[in-house]
């Protein structure tokens, strides 16, 4: 199974989240690759703490390969680069988490051709064969990273590969619509799409919206005065008749995260560890767990 992430604005938590959830699905025994599209901001060397990667490999890396500048695309097992000892023993049911990681200094596409489309293509149909879930971090917005891969899918070699795209915003207004705007609005995902071939309603169905950092409204150990508590009920309840009009209801969600203070602080895994020395919070690590539940299970993909 493909999976693309991919988000409106930066800064949505697309890739902190996109990696738990690989995170998450390896400890329950899947092999997953994780695929850095994120060209201009490679980051999940450093969220799976791989102090060699914090930025990207210097040779080789999903760049590069695009390129056609080298033969194969740099892979890395992420058990064993780790700096992160909890991260390393992930124990004896746990499938393999291979990281494929972007380039140090790497930039954005400005352009996009058939030679690269060919090289996505065979990148993805090669992974998809040899992990049961592929993870595809993609650039922000309408980038070419998004334009590449929906322009690989679209092709016969992908078409019968299951692809699931995942759009990461934030719980607030403006994310709201940013992220409406990337899937329904003029050159957005189900238009450029379309132009490739893709069958929209096809493609409307294998999407779905990941809500992150959302505030817990109905907290009861919350320090919250009382005005603020009605204010964020209040706040939240707009949010979702928002969400609704902008067709980003609870039907096309797929989960949320909440608001994770260590996650504020720092982009990382939130490993049980974590949640045992009562560091991280267990409604996070809960959270992850079932959106990557959600993620493979079909009944989350029958049409709406
Ligand atoms: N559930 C959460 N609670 C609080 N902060 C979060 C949460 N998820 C992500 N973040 C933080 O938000 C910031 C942006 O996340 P990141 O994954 O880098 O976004 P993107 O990949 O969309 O640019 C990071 O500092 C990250 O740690
Ligand atoms: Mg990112």
């Amino acid at each position: 199974m493909l999976v693309f992430s991919t988000s409106d604005k930066g800064g949505t938590g697309r890739s902190v989240t996109s990696c738990n959830i690989a995170y998450r699905l390896c400890l329950s025994g899947r092999d997953v690759a994780y695929v850095d599209f994120d060209f201009g901001s490679p980051t999940a060397g450093a969220l799976f703490e791989i102090s060699a990667m914090e930025r990207g490999t210097a040779v080789g890396g999903t760049h590069s390969y695009l390129l056609g500048e080298c033969d194969t695309a740099a892979s890395v097992d992420v058990g064993t680069a780790t700096d992160r000892t909890e991260l390393k023993r992930v124990g004896p049911r746990s499938g393999r988490l291979v990281l494929f990681p972007g380039d140090e200094g790497g930039a954005e596409f400005l352009a996009c051709d058939d030679a690269i489309v060919t090289r996505c293509v065979e990148l993805l149909a090669t992974l998809d064969q040899e992990f049961p879930v592929v993870v595809v971090d993609l650039s922000a917005g309408r980038s070419i990273a998004l334009d590449i891969v929906l322009q690989a899918t679209a092709l016969p070699q992908l078409r019968r590969h299951t692809a699931r795209w995942l759009i990461f915003h934030r719980w607030t207004r403006q994310h709201i619509l940013a992220a409406s705007g990337l899937v329904y609005g003029q050159h957005g995902l189900l238009q450029t799409g379309a132009s490739y071939g893709h069958d929209s309603d096809e493609l409307l169905g294998s999407l779905r919206y990941v809500r992150t950092a959302v505030p817990d409204t109905n907290s009861h150990l919350s320090t919250q005065r009382a005005a603020q508590a009605a204010w964020l009920q209040e706040h939240d309840a707009a949010l979702r008749r928002l969400a609704t009009a902008n067709r980003l209801g609870t039907t096309a969600v797929l989960g949320e995260s909440p608001i994770e203070p260590v996650l504020q602080y720092r982009e990382q895994l939130i490993l049980d560890s974590d949640v045992n020395t009562h560091i991280a919070n267990i409604e996070t690590a809960q959270a992850y767990i079932e959106l990557a539940r959600r993620l493979i299970d079909i009944a989350t993909w029958e049409r709406l």
